[in-house]
């Protein structure tokens, strides 16, 4: 015969040791970037289901187009006000802090775009 008095509460720690890393870090896998919407503008530069996916081809493109067409920054309009496709003046003039927005996401995600060797992000007011 089995001994119960043993196996059940052996089976109760083996459980515990196999679902403690899930509990232990509950607190930390819990969180969810939290980007901060800007204050001056009410919309993206297109719909936001669209940015989450795909912002990071639109960059590239825009990058693409400005320098293949010798600069052509053509204006992309957002709420009825026009932006330069620009990083720092088109992204950045509406998404001012590259902390609390990009950084937010990235460091969640794991990415660290190269893009800020070079361009300059907005100055962080805190
Ligand atoms: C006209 C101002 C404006 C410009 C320019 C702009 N954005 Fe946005 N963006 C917004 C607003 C406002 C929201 C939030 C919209 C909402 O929540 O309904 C947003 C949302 C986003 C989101 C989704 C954030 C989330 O909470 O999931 C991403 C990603 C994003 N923008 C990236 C960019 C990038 C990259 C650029 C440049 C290519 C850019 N945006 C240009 C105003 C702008
Ligand atoms: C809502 C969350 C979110 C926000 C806000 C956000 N990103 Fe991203 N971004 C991501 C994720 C997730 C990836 C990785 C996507 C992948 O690997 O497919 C990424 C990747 C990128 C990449 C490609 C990097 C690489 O190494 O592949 C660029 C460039 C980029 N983001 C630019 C920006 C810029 C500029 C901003 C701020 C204006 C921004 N993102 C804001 C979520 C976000
Ligand atoms: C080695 C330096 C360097 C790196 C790294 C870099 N860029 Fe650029 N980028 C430039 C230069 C130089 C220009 C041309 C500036 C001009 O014409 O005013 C430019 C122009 C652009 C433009 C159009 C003009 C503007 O003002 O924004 C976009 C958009 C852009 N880059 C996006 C990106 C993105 C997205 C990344 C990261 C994935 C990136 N760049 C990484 C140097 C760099």
């Amino acid at each position: 015969m089995y001994d119960k008095g043993k196996i059940i509460p052996g089976l109760i720690v083996f459980v515990l040791i196999a679902v403690s890393p899930i509990i232990y870090n509950r607190g930390n896998a819990g969180h969810v970037p939290n980007p901060e919407k800007p204050k001056n503008a009410k919309e993206c530069v297109r719909p936001v289901a669209e940015m989450r996916e795909s912002h990071m081809q639109m960059v590239i493109d825009w990058r693409t187009d400005v320098i293949r067409d010798n600069g052509a920054r053509e204006a992309v309009t957002a709420g009825g006000v026009k932006y330069v496709r620009s990083l720092q003046l088109g992204c950045m003039k509406c998404h001012t802090s590259k902390q609390k927005f990009c950084d937010e996401c990235h460091k969640y995600a794991s990415v660290e775009p190269y893009c800020w060797d070079c361009h300059i992000a907005p100055e962080e007011k805190d």
